[in-house]
């Protein structure tokens, strides 16, 4: 916390933060994998494009943020880690409602690497449910800016355990197909690779699907993906730091396809973690 490395037990911040009290926070989760980080310098960019957004400053640059992150790691002993690094406009020493008279805060930690997917989820494809808790687009809240303002996501957690499933996708107020709590969603259909463009998190492992794509040249665009689209398609998977890319294959009760992990989603999982080597 700041300059300060201390246990999980002993890292403590005020109740009068903005970033518990407002939500007035962003942050990065990224991925250490046999001891190495995955894609490090676009998950700075984009937290460093968030505090830009968010006009807060911390006193570390780029580098100092990435030593920072590889001492948790070392301290923590994982080899297979989360990594989370947070910044949060603070608490004004003065009470005072303006949010320049916080001082921000940065925190970051590493706790063992847990998946959205477990081990027989990844094998046989999650169970997912449209939530019916539909994202209402907050000025406030830019997408682009890693947040933590997951009231729409959580409910749709509880909507999709509600009615059996293990995860829910989320819609936006024309109906189109948003995204996850934790992770983007794509669906494969007659070959070519579709995710939603707009009102969603640029996730680094979506981003990652596309570069993979572009080397074994299978057509991957982001657009408007229709509930349509998703109940008929060949082959749906999510995507997150978190589980890396993860079978989809019933969707509200129903089988995606012929309710199989598809080739398209086997072949890019395979690609994804031999990029870890
Ligand atoms: N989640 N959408 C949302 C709302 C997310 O929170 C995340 C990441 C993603 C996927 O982004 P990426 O591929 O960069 O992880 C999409 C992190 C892992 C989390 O749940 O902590």
């Amino acid at each position: 916390m700041d300059s300060q490395y201390l246990p999980m037990s002993e890292a403590k911040i005020s109740v009068l933060d903005w970033g518990f009290l407002h939500s007035d926070a962003t942050y990065d989760t990224v991925h250490v994998w046999g001891g190495r980080f995955f894609r490090l310098d676009l998950h700075l960019d984009r937290f460093f494009g968030g505090l830009e957004k968010l006009r807060m400053t911390i006193p570390f640059n780029r580098d100092g943020v990435a030593e920072i992150l590889h001492n948790c790691v070392a301290l923590s002993g994982h080899r297979s880690s989360y990594v989370e690094m947070i910044c949060t406009r603070g608490a004004s020493p003065t009470f005072s409602r303006d949010p320049r008279d916080a001082v921000n805060r940065f925190m970051a930690f590493a706790i063992p690497y847990g998946s959205v997917a477990n081990p027989e989820q990844m094998q046989r494809g999650l169970h997912v449910a449209i939530s019916r808790t539909v994202r209402i687009p907050a000025a406030s809240v830019d997408p682009s800016i890693k947040n933590y303002h997951w009231l729409d996501l959580v409910r749709g957690l509880y909507d999709a355990y509600d009615r059996s499933a293990e995860t829910a996708l989320i819609l936006d107020m024309a109906g189109n197909v948003a995204e996850g709590p934790g992770f983007n969603v794509f669906v494969v259909s007659n070959g070519a690779l579709m995710t939603p463009a707009s009102g969603v998190l640029p996730g680094i492992t979506r981003r990652t699907v596309f570069d993979l794509c572009a080397e074994i040249d299978i057509p991957a665009v982001a657009g408007e993906v229709t509930v349509d689209a998703l109940r008929s398609a060949d082959e749906v998977f999510i995507t997150s730091t978190a589980g890396g890319i993860m079978p989809v294959t019933v969707l509200d009760g129903r089988p995606i396809a012929d309710g199989k992990v598809g080739p398209v989603t086997r072949q890019l999982t395979e690609l994804y973690w031999r990029k870890h080597e």
